[in-house]
């Protein structure tokens, strides 16, 4: 892969994770000699067969799949793929598992394995707690607000624009705004909308010192608080931005639910992500960063049918996807007028 642009570079970091994987599953759960005993697996069988936390599964046979290693099926059950019977299964005259093993002792790879055991987020850089518990911590809320803020810089024009094509929402809520680069982005490039950024009391500060520092405070307004309680009405676009794969589906149908509930009719809610193809077969960078995300939080990247499913229910409508830059995207879906 060649560096093109801040996509690629945040696409290189975000895949340092997905090797650790690979190395895991092949060396740890022999996962492709394991799986050429049956005709074809899903993520739950997968997850009785090798005993793991079946969304690890799910987010596994994403990776794989998008790798080559396997192939998705109509029903979307997967099978070995044959860069996976050649080369990865015991019994291949080459047999390049044990190639691997040669790097299955590094801390990632462990990491890796206890997450797929257990199901629970890894610690953040390998200490303390997870990143949620530490984003109580105003050290680490700050570092991480600034990375977020540094990634949003490239992103958030991007986002304006796919808005902009949507319609002129009057007032956005962004729901875990963090530093408010995104809100920022966009009541300047949507004269006449203002925005508030809703963030953990750890967060608020760095937000409202970067959103001072664009000259916007009058426009973007800031919210301490909890976004799992209820939602500020007043808004008729609330705004999700890397926030999502944060979570399982529960909790996303609680956000959902507490926007569909805030929101007035016709408001629309948008969320920003990176988003897997809707056969959750890739494409790669997405499904790597799902690891990501799979190891670090409870969450995943989700494809628009998975969102859907949560969305629908609870009364959204149109739900549909639109790319925006570097493999990012939004899922908008509106509240009936
Ligand atoms: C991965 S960051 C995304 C930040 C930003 N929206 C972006 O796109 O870069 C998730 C954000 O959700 C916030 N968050 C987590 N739990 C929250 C809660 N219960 N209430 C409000 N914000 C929360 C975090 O503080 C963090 O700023």
């Amino acid at each position: 892969m060649r560096i093109l642009g801040p996509g690629d570079i945040v696409g290189l970091v975000n895949s340092t994770y997905a090797a650790d994987l690979f190395v895991a599953v092949v060396t740890e759960f022999d996962l492709f000699t394991r799986l050429a005993e049956r005709e074809s697996a899903t993520a739950r069988q997968l997850s009785e067969l090798l005993e793991i936390d079946e969304r690890a599964a799910d987010v596994t046979l994403t990776y794989l799949v998008a790798l080559g290693l396997l192939r998705r099926l109509p029903d979307g059950a997967v099978q070995p793929a044959e860069p996976a019977t050649r080369y990865l299964k015991a019994g291949a005259s080459v047999d390049l598992r044990h190639y691997a093993g040669s790097v299955s002792n590094r801390p990632g790879v462990r990491e890796v394995v206890q997450v797929l055991r257990t199901g629970r987020p890894a610690p953040w850089e390998g200490e303390g707690g997870d990143w949620l518990d530490r984003m109580a911590e105003n050290d680490f809320a700050d570092t991480f607000s600034a990375a977020m803020n540094a990634r949003g810089v490239y992103l958030s024009p991007a986002l304006a624009e796919a808005l902009g094509e949507i319609g002129r929402p009057d007032k956005i809520l962004d729901i875990g705004g963090s530093s408010g680069v995104y809100a920022c982005s966009l009541v300047e490039a949507l004269p006449g909308t203002s925005a508030a950024v809703l963030d953990l009391p750890s967060v608020v500060d760095v937000s409202r010192e970067s959103i001072a520092a664009r000259g916007l405070s009058d426009r973007v307004d800031v919210i301490a608080g909890d976004m799992f309680g209820d939602l500020p009405p007043g808004f008729d676009l609330h705004l999700y931005s890397n926030v999502w794969h944060d979570w399982d589906p529960r909790a996303i149908a609680k956000l959902a639910a507490a926007s569909f509930a805030a929101l007035p009719p016709g408001g629309v809610l948008v969320d920003h992500d990176m988003h897997l193809d809707d056969t959750k077969s890739g494409p790669l960078r997405q499904a790597e960063f799902s690891v990501r995300m799979m190891l670090m939080t409870t969450g995943k990247c989700y494809s628009t049918p998975e969102l859907a499913e949560i969305l629908v229910p609870i009364g959204f409508e149109d739900v549909h996807l639109r790319p925006t830059t570097a493999g990012y995207s939004v899922v908008v879906a509106r509240k009936p007028a």
